[in-house]
């Protein structure tokens, strides 16, 4: 993960489906077509494309480049077919062109690219990750969280093993690589396992927006303190892309 050759695209190719989208939402929310979810324009669909998981697989981050560097061609022939006048037989050749450009294009496998979404999704931290909000979360996280993730995050407290399923190692890169509004919406809304059973449990009634954002500062201050502590835990945040 350090700084290699692909580093540079990847990081440009995760800003521009972030940036996309979030201005997609940004437009929606102007034209009045999304509702707000925790004080911020609520992402309207059960899905979005997910930056996160081509860090993961390099080979399916290729492939998307390389879709939409195709298909933005097809677009571009495709125009260019609509402002030919002359020859019949010349549009509809660049027509062909244009469809056989979007066939040819190496698609992604959509389980990849796709992910689950929550309304808060594309939602952003209001706190400028600040030492007092860290502070705030710490006080917090021993309060209602280190039972079950344990006083260093590492998923060993008292009551973890009685839990439906483990709780993870918040101790590492996990929530660096994560949205931060999918944690927020996992912390206000707790999580469920793939029948629909409970594992986390849900903290909307016990905490307030600011609350949970600065919890989610704390965790991640803790992550990264930890990771960098013991190296062969894997990258340090400062190797985020985005
Ligand atoms: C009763 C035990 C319990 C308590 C209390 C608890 N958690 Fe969890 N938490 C879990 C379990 C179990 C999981 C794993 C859920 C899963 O993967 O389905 C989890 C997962 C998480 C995750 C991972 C989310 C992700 O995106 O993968 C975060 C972040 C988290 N908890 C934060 C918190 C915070 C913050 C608090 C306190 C406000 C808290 N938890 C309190 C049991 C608990």
């Amino acid at each position: 993960m350090n700084a290699s050759p692909e580093a540079g695209w990847l990081n440009l190719l995760i800003g521009l489906l972030q940036g996309a989208q979030l201005q997609l939402l940004r437009v929606l929310d102007t034209l009045g077509l999304v509702v707000q979810a925790h004080g911020q324009p609520a992402w309207p669909w059960a899905l979005r494309l997910s930056g996160e998981n081509l860090l993961i697989d390099l080979g399916q981050a290729r492939r998307l480049g390389f879709t939409l560097v195709l298909l933005a061609a097809a677009v571009l022939v495709l125009l260019l077919s609509l402002l030919w006048r002359r020859r019949r037989l010349v549009r509809t050749g660049l027509l062909a062109l244009a469809a056989l450009l979007v066939v040819l294009a190496p698609w992604p496998a959509a389980n990849v690219v796709l992910v689950p979404a929550y309304p808060t999704s594309f939602q952003q931290s209001p706190t400028g990750f600040s030492a007092g909000s860290i502070e705030r979360g710490r006080v917090l996280y021993a309060a209602q969280c280190a039972a079950c993730h344990g006083a260093d995050g590492r998923g060993q407290g008292p009551l973890a093993a009685s839990q439906p399923v483990w709780p993870p190692n918040l101790a590492g890169p996990l929530l660096w690589r994560r949205a931060d509004g999918d944690v927020l919406w996992h912390v206000m809304n707790g999580m469920r396992d793939r029948r629909g059973a409970p594992t986390m449990p849900a903290f909307g009634r016990a905490l307030r927006d600011e609350d949970a954002w600065a919890l989610i500062d704390f965790m991640k201050a803790q992550g990264a303190g930890e990771s960098l502590r013991a190296p062969a835990c894997g990258p340090s945040p400062s190797h985020r892309p985005t």
